[in-house]
């Protein structure tokens, strides 16, 4: 048989879970939103269901009232074939500082335990250092249970070529990854490039490793980019059902059943099997819009992206950090900040956390004057705290940083942690809180939510205060 009659299925992952949501509706899509189409998305045939991690985990706890490690369990009740997958930011975990590596391999272990099936790990500035302890940790608690999947966070810049693309992925796979995913959460990633990028991967890691492509459709470019990247060998691609597909989202799931349908590629999905799914979808879209999470205007094609690299995520977060400031006609000179902002501290890809912090920069230095105001996270970042960068630090800006004695920083970041799970295991049980110790790992994480979640747990568990008990849909402010 030829190369080009064998057949070669790609696989798809649906991310109507959550990038969907996280994407286009502040993540607030509810449990009971769920549940109801759960063992339909199990049949499709799937490669997995992006499920938890990102921000599912900190929108539970703080806004509804749910217990994050709950909905992962259940979940995996419904989810039977489908492997459940999150997203974990390395040393990170799913919070905003370096954990030490006993908390790390404690979450990794925990999430595995309770039903993820691929976990997919990345570093928002591409240092594998940041990603050797959870990737440890997945080899060894999810032997034969839990897909290793380490992801380049994609970006441009004069430093981030394809040699730089493809030598991460050979350290990626070195350092034991069964998946090497391409992480375009900004959608920069341009169709032609996705073909360099993936053949010249493909053709550098060992056959059985898997390229998985992440891509949004804020730019409109999400579908082309799948199509050339399955051409050039990609194995699996993220999409999200139409409902919540496309704009900041990724792109849309159906058209790409129907691109690929009949070809080589076939994904196998039956479309008429999605039809009552869609429906179900629809509505919760609908309610997501009456309550004011989905915004019509994050579903447009928005070429700023392409000018600015600012994902959509950072868009309405500069929106609203400028509406809260009064100074909304002030946006452009943003966009037009963050790179000046992205270069000085050397070429991070902007994704969680990296976005906020060179956002939040580029947002003060438009209000008070270039780096008139330094914010602590942004010093962080020039002084090595979260990490390498591909690029050159500007050294006037570390020098602004280091006028004080601050030290920069070159060894790994968690190296400098000692083991922590003791003594928040203990601040815990203190407190009264302690039912289990995956507790201790939603505290680690999100400290002063958490507690707020637990004395709203307590209280409905012990009901002892009636109205919190009585009205469990209400959300407490922290
Ligand atoms: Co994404």
């Amino acid at each position: 048989m030829s190369e080009n009659t064998q057949t070669k299925k790609v696989y798809i992952t649906d991310t109507i879970l959550r990038d969907a949501h996280q994407s286009l509706a502040a993540t607030r899509m509810k449990w009971e939103e769920m549940e109801p189409v759960l063992s339909q998305l199990d049949d499709i045939g799937y490669y997995s269901l992006e499920a938890w991690g990102g921000a599912t985990f900190d929108t539970c706890l703080r806004y509804l009232n749910e217990d994050p490690w709950d909905r992962l369990r259940n979940l995996k009740k419904y989810l039977k074939k489908t492997p459940i997958q999150m997203l974990l930011r390395g040393q990170n975990l799913l919070g905003y500082r370096h954990y030490a590596d006993d908390v790390v391999e404690k979450f990794v272990d925990k999430a595995i335990e309770n039903g993820v099936g691929v976990i997919r790990v990345f570093d928002a500035l591409n240092d594998p250092r940041n990603l050797e302890t959870s990737m440890k940790a997945i080899k060894k608690y999810g032997q034969g249970k839990c897909v290793c999947e380490a992801a380049i966070s994609y970006t441009t810049s004069p430093v981030h070529t394809t040699e730089y693309f493809v030598k991460l992925a050979k350290t990626f796979e070195d350092m034991g990854a069964d998946n090497i995913c391409i992480k375009d959460m900004a959608n920069l990633l341009l169709p032609f490039t996705a073909y360099d990028v993936v053949s010249q991967i493909k053709a550098e890691l060992r056959p059985e490793t898997k390229v998985h492509i992440h891509t949004h459709n804020t730019t409109g470019t999400g579908d082309m980019i799948n199509l050339m990247a399955v051409n050039a060998g990609a194995d699996i691609i993220d999409c999200a059902l139409s409902p919540l597909g496309n704009g900041t989202s990724n792109p849309a799931t159906e058209p790409m059943v129907a691109t690929l349908k009949g070809t080589k590629y076939d994904t196998g999905i039956d479309i008429n099997k999605l039809l009552p799914i869609i429906q179900h979808f629809n509505g919760v879209a609908a309610r997501l819009e009456k309550d004011g999470f989905l915004n019509a205007r994050v579903r447009k094609i928005d070429i700023n992206t392409l000018l600015y690299q600012v994902p959509g995520g950072m868009l309405s977060n500069l929106i609203s950090q400028l509406k809260s400031a009064g100074k909304e006609d002030k946006l452009m000179e943003c966009l037009a900040e963050v790179p000046v902002v992205r270069k000085d501290c050397g070429y991070p890809p902007l994704v969680t956390p990296t976005s906020q912090i060179v956002g939040t920069q580029a947002v003060w230095n438009v209000l008070m004057g270039r780096y008139k105001t330094i914010t602590a996270q942004y010093k962080d970042l020039i002084l090595g705290k979260y990490g390498a960068v591909a690029g050159e630090i500007n050294p006037e800006i570390r020098e602004m940083c280091t006028k004080n004695g601050e030290q920069v920083i070159t060894c790994r970041p968690a190296d400098l942690l000692s083991d922590e799970m003791e003594k928040l295991t203990n601040e815990v049980k203190e407190a009264g809180f302690y039912t289990k110790e995956e507790d201790v790992l939603s505290y680690a994480l999100f400290p002063e939510v958490s507690t707020n979640y637990f004395k709203w747990r307590a209280a409905r568990d012990n009901g002892v205060d009636k109205d919190m008990a009585a009205n469990p849909d209400k959300v407490y402010p922290v």
